[in-house]
């Protein structure tokens, strides 16, 4: 089965904001690029019609990219719409009038996981669970037992083959890109240790705050809302060791093996914080603890990481909105020119979001008789953002069944127990001022000589990518 396509795709929760933002747009780009001619059934209880959801759709696309009048009538014109309670069998008996001849369904569960347990117990009371698939969005669960939890929710009706569970990261061109540039090119294997590699440092960044989403993020906070899922995909990816064989599993078996070996994160090595002015957000409660900012420290006990510091940040009202990624390459056991050298001159630098490069630093002599140099940046790759984006990847993946860009149940686990210790009110929340690099607590984290390195504005230009910024 897992190499038939769907030949419908239905989607619980069509009148929300997961449908609006992000699923709408990528239907228009599948349809309009991949030719993707299946029947769409939308669900939800909102007493809407046919007319309204299709309203809704064209007002999602008018905000997203627009469409072209081909595209938006075959879309519209693929469309169903079922409204009824999730509890009520007389909504699963309609949904099953909708599917008409078809006979393997991709289900999107665009709906709180609190509702899973009654669509997919409604979906398997009425047979069309049967060949089916399951997608299922991030946060996957609060933390361990919830994850577990779910996943034996789905498991009653969908085999572990038909689980999609989206982290939209993993549908990132550059993401990929990390995969490929490290197992194409085999100079950096034997420098991609603990012997070359001092430290790596691995940041996302947003300007924005928490925007209209303040009763959610309020309930999830950066640990659960980034970490837990992005980075912690992003970190599996950039050192995992090579995957073996051709098995479409070979990339998840290592990344697995990776996440299992991530030691638990102490909370004496992180530090959380929250933009000032956060607790006015609507949705967001007065008294609120939750963090829109964090940073850690954290280890690999393998003997390619062994004493490697690892450090991820993520926070919200940032300087720049920019996900990047540095490979800290070891530094000269002496120095030779008795220079003093900054940090991170010798390093890897894969910017993932919002554009795209990849460069590596070294230094060069300056011209002259001094012995005395300069950083400079060798960019391997360079280019605005993909063209091609994330749902659409990773829709257009589910339709067809290849998993490989999905998280895998053992995966997901992993990634609860590496933040176990972490979640919630575990450590200090310090407060920063909107438009910093937030709290100053956090330069504590990194090593004597280390400072954290700060993405710049897109598009870079100048070849001096990183800024130092002050401990
Ligand atoms: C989502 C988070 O998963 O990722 C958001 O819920 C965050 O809070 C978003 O803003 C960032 O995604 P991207 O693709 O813009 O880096």
């Amino acid at each position: 089965m897992t190499e038939q396509q769907s030949d419908a795709f239905i989607f619980f929760g069509a009148t929300g904001d997961l449908a609006f933002k992000q699923i709408f747009p990528a239907l228009r780009d599948l349809v309009r690029d991949e030719g993707l001619n299946v029947p769409i059934i939308g669900v939800a209880k909102a007493g809407w019609n046919l007319e309204q959801l299709r309203a809704r759709a064209k007002d999602s696309l008018d905000q997203h990219g627009g469409a072209d009048p081909e595209t938006l009538r075959k879309l519209l014109g693929l469309l169903h719409y079922v409204d009824g309670d999730y509890a009520d069998p007389a909504t699963f008996a309609q949904l099953h009038q909708e599917l008409g001849a078809a006979c393997r369904p991709l289900h999107y569960l665009a709906i709180p996981p609190n509702l899973f347990a009654t669509v997919v117990e409604g979906l398997a009371a009425s047979g069309i669970a049967t060949n089916a698939r399951v997608v299922v969005e991030k946060p996957f669960g609060h933390d361990l037992d919830s994850a577990v939890e779910l996943n034996a929710i789905l498991h009653r009706c969908f085999p572990e083959e038909s689980i999609f569970r989206i982290d939209h990261y993993l549908g990132k061109e550059p993401v990929q890109n990390i995969l490929y540039t490290r197992f194409s090119n085999p100079m950096f294997e034997p420098i991609w240790n603990r012997t070359y590699v001092r430290s790596i440092q691995i940041t996302m960044a947003e300007s924005i705050g928490v925007l209209d989403r303040g009763r959610f993020y309020d309930g999830t906070g950066a640990v659960r809302d980034v970490v837990q899922n992005h980075l912690l995909q992003v970190l599996a990816i950039l050192t995992m060791d090579p995957p073996t064989g051709e098995k479409a599993e070979a990339v998840r078996d290592e990344k697995v093996r990776l996440l299992k070996a991530v030691r638990p994160i102490a909370t004496a090595d992180i530090v959380r914080g929250q933009y000032a002015g956060y607790r006015a957000v609507p949705g967001v409660s007065a008294d609120s603890a939750t963090e829109t900012f964090f940073a850690a420290r954290l280890y690999i006990d393998t003997w390619r990481w062994a004493g490697v510091p690892i450090y991820l940040r993520a926070g919200k009202k940032l300087p720049v909105t920019a996900t990047e990624v540095w490979v800290e390459f070891a530094r000269p056991p002496r120095e030779t020119f008795g220079e003093n050298v900054p940090a991170a001159s010798a390093h890897m630098r894969m910017r993932i979001s919002p554009d795209i490069e990849i460069g590596l630093g070294l230094r060069v002599k300056e011209p002259g008789e001094r012995m005395a140099g300069k950083d400079v940046e060798l960019i391997l790759t360079r280019a605005g953002a993909a063209n091609r984006p994330p749902y659409q990847r990773l829709l257009g993946d589910a339709l067809r069944g290849i998993a490989q860009l999905f998280a895998r149940e053992d995966f997901v686990e992993a990634q609860w127990r590496v933040v176990a210790p972490i979640l919630g009110d575990v450590a200090p929340l310090h407060s920063y001022a909107v438009g910093t690099w937030g709290p100053k607590e956090a330069g504590r984290l990194v090593g004597a000589g280390d400072v954290w390195l700060n993405p710049t504005p897109p598009p870079s230009a100048s070849p001096a990518h990183g800024t130092a910024s002050a401990r």
